[in-house]
């Protein structure tokens, strides 16, 4: 058991951040602040029903807040230890449509909420940043010493924003920060945007789905669960003041090879509406995970297949819809 803290969650009624408050209330002694604003990105009222089972444990509180608020400090009487910052615009193509949002909400917000975070004198930062950081750089695996970040969407320089006001914090204050560079996150309460999410859904309802590009895109699909254990090691990290760490499943797929994967578990055939592909959409993302193995003993456990084979239970239990398969 983990020595107990308390830990400030933003962004924490989302798909990411709920996932992890569930895993911290049931396996730590934890005091858990969570702040959402409940943006109208997808339905609030999904994320009320994600985080909806721990009102009644007094170990959680939600304070319903925007983090780009210079108030927000006066809401939070207590002392953190840790903060986790996962509330963002998050998105690659919306960002495309809406950039100055995104700075706003993933540069002010973050900025705002670094601010706090020192005025508090919180020890210990973590920071959900991206590997649409990399863009369109071609060396992969991607890692985290290579320094040639080619972003190509708004979304993506934001996430850099955020790493570099990050190393400022860290270098002016007694705070640790650590981004944590998350690949393509998927499993039960995915964001509704998200390829697998849609796809699945348009599978069951028999409905095209909007397939980009001749399906040889690779993206290295990186279960919930494991990503949750990468977070909650590096809330006890303490080596150094500053470090970005790839969390990623190392096993990039085709597009191609996801949608059969989701025919097979659906028993149902995909109806593909093949478009061009999207502005801001990069080629592959592939995670060199070996730094986050030696600093955070980060071992993704969990097969696409197995994944999303879990994730499909989730979805169908959500529609009441088990008996499809
Ligand atoms: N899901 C992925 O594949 C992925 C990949 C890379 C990085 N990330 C990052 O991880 C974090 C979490 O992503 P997610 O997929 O859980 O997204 P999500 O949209 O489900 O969660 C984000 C949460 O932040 C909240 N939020 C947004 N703007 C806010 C504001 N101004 N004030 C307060 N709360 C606000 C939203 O209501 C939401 O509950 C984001 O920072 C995202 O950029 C996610």
């Amino acid at each position: 058991m983990l020595s107990k803290k308390k830990i400030l969650i933003t962004g924490g009624a989302g798909f990411i951040g709920s996932n992890l408050i569930d895993f911290l209330l049931d396996t730590t002694d934890h005091e858990i602040t969570c702040i959402d604003n409940f943006d109208d990105f997808y339905d609030p009222d999904r994320k009320r029903k994600n985080i909806a089972q721990h009102f009644a444990n007094p170990a959680f509180k939600l304070i319903e807040a925007d983090i780009t608020d210079q108030n927000l400090i006066s809401l939070l009487d207590d002392q953190y230890d840790t903060i986790v910052h996962l509330a963002a615009k998050a998105g690659v193509r919306p960002s495309l449509q809406n950039p100055v949002l995104y700075q706003h909400v993933n540069v002010v917000g973050l900025q705002n909420i670094l601010q706090i975070a020192h005025v508090k004198s919180v020890k210990q930062f973590v920071f959900a940043s991206s590997s649409s950081v990399y863009g369109i750089n071609q060396n992969y695996p991607w890692k985290e010493s290579d320094t040639d970040l080619i972003p190509v969407s708004p979304y993506a320089s934001s996430k850099i924003a955020g790493e570099w006001l990050g190393k400022t914090t860290s270098e002016l204050y007694d705070i640790r920060f650590i981004a944590l560079r998350f690949f393509t996150v998927y499993g039960p309460r995915q964001r509704p945007d998200l390829a697998i999410n849609t796809f699945a859904n348009n599978i069951i309802k028999e409905e095209p789905i909007n397939f980009f590009g001749d399906g040889n895109t690779l993206r290295d699909y990186t279960y919930i669960w494991d990503i949750v254990q990468g977070i909650v090691a590096a809330l006890e990290y303490e080596k150094s003041k500053f470090k970005i760490i790839n969390l990623g499943n190392n096993h990039p797929v085709t597009l191609s090879y996801l949608v059969s994967s989701l025919e097979k578990i659906l028993n149902r055939k995909a109806i593909l509406n093949i478009q061009p592909q999207q502005q801001g959409d990069v080629p592959v993302t592939c995670a060199d995970i070996t730094k986050a193995a030696q600093l955070l003993n980060y071992k993704p456990q969990t097969k696409l297949e197995d994944g999303l084979k879990l994730f499909i239970d989730w979805l169908l239990s959500e529609k009441k819809m088990q008996d499809i398969l």
